[in-house]
């Protein structure tokens, strides 16, 4: 297994939409284990492959608080939604921004495990705004898109004011109780 680098807001290449997985390998399981040990290490509960710059369909969530419940969908697909919930949201590669989205509260996803089984869920609470989030991940879309254009704007000159400063002392890598995706 292996770390690999989360890309930053604002990277272009996390506008890259990525493709169907087709193969289910071994290069695909180690992907997959890259990813959690990625996102652990982050922490964060949720990393799209597109966010370690592979531009494949896959996402792995955990919000457990004990790395019990890993969760790896390939090639998901959202065939229901119910509901609406706002929630603020955060993630690793928009560190340390916070706010408010709207997304379904509820939502039913087809899609396929590591050995390329199709599997159908439901999800509701914390576990489907991160798969819905993630999956804005695959399609080159981000969660600071939900706000406004001088919010964002605002939010990509203090990361980057961050990341100037980052190259002179160590960063102080901490969201407190806040967690990111
Ligand atoms: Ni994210």
């Amino acid at each position: 297994m292996a770390l690999r680098t989360i890309l930053e807001f604002p990277d272009p290449r996390l506008r890259t939409r990525a493709a169907p997985v087709t193969r289910f390998d071994a290069a695909l399981s180690t992907l997959i284990e890259d990813m959690f040990q990625t996102m652990y290490a982050a922490p964060g509960i949720g990393l799209a492959a597109t966010q370690v710059d592979v531009h494949l369909r896959v996402i792995v969530i955990d919000v457990s608080k004990d790395h019990k419940e890993p969760v790896t969908l390939i090639n998901p697909e959202i065939i229901a939604r119910e509901g609406e919930a706002s929630t603020e949201e955060g993630c690793l590669s928009v560190p340390g921004i916070f706010d408010e989205v709207k997304r379904a509260a509820k939502v039913r996803v087809r899609s396929h495990d590591r050995k390329g089984k199709a599997h159908e869920r439901d999800y509701e609470d914390i576990l489907a705004i991160c798969i819905q989030h993630e999956m804005d991940h695959l399609d080159g879309k981000l969660f600071v898109d939900y706000l406004s254009d001088l919010k964002r704007e605002r939010i990509r000159k203090k990361l980057e004011k961050e990341r100037r400063e980052r190259a002179t002392r160590p960063a102080a890598n901490s969201t407190g109780a806040r967690r990111a995706y």
